[in-house]
């Protein structure tokens, strides 16, 4: 199934042949409109990819031109929590790996634990910690699957963000991201946890990816865009219509910051 929808990816792609892709989370979806001469795919037409059924999620692979280097975008992502499958990215990074696909820029909305970074922040994920107690690598039975993640956030394409947020003078926050199952919104018992734990940020996404593409050797960096103070921190409710109105502000610094790390070629030197 993998080989028959790289073939199939590679010939929609039409020569265009990107080393570099990102995960767009909630409400980011906006950064494909950033993309010149777009080749839009529906994942409905690549066997394997996910139909995502999370409202804020599109479901297509938008490939071409993103500050005039071949990119392409993954609008929309499986998460655990809709079927119980840590895995379900399995196929999706294994035919970005099968088309060339050597970088891989996550990005997802995450609750903030820390009062001082506030909803519009923009957070560098520098390393993880998985709470779901489950892990998309159980069943793979070869060695591989012991995959060491000390040093999981890739440090060049850390630094060439790092870089491009200096560069457009976007504040730029670094920490600690935590992976809970979902789909519930934590208690505020489990955001005391968290912090006292040491995450920053608290989401429902994005490190089984970071797993399987370090399993795949991709190398891979996350950025996450704070949509809201954690459970308890303010005593308002949590919704998810409040991540999707919420992620385009961070989403927009985000793609300026994602922009600049394109346009001055930072993933290459
Ligand atoms: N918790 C978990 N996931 C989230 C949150 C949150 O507070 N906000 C956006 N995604």
């Amino acid at each position: 199934m993998t080989e028959k929808t790289v073939d199939h990816l590679i010939e929609r792609l039409d020569g265009l042949a990107p080393s570099t892709a990102m995960v767009l989370g909630s409400g980011l979806g906006g950064l494909v409109d950033r993309i010149e001469n777009p080749v839009r795919v529906s994942y409905a037409d690549l066997p394997g990819f996910p139909s995502s059924g999370v409202s804020g999620h599109a479901g297509e692979v938008v490939a071409g031109l993103f500050s005039g280097t071949p990119v392409l975008m993954l609008s929309g992502r499986a998460h655990y929590y809709e079927h119980g499958d840590a895995a379900a990215m399995r196929p999706v990074l294994e035919v970005l790996a099968g088309i060339g696909i050597t970088k891989l820029i996550l990005t997802n909305a995450a609750g903030s634990v820390d009062p001082e970074m506030p909803p519009g922040s923009v957070m560098l994920i520098t390393d993880h910690i998985n709470f779901s107690g489950t892990n998309p690598l159980i069943g793979e039975p070869s060695d591989r699957r012991f995959v060491g993640l000390t040093e999981a956030y890739d440090a060049g394409i850390r630094q060439a963000i790092e870089r491009a947020a200096k560069a457009t003078g976007t504040a730029l926050h670094k920490g600690v991201y935590m992976w809970f199952s979902g789909p519930c919104f934590e208690t505020p018992a489990e955001i005391r946890m968290a912090r006292i734990m040491g995450a920053n940020a608290v989401g429902m996404s994005t490190v089984p990816e970071v797993i399987l593409a370090r399993f795949l050797g991709l190398r891979v960096a996350a950025c996450s865009v704070i949509t809201n103070l954690a459970a308890g921190m303010t005593g308002a409710e949590l919704s998810h219509q409040e991540t999707k109105d919420m992620a385009p502000v961070g989403g927009s610094r985000l793609a300026t910051v994602l922009q600049h790390v394109f346009r001055d070629k930072l993933l290459e030197s």
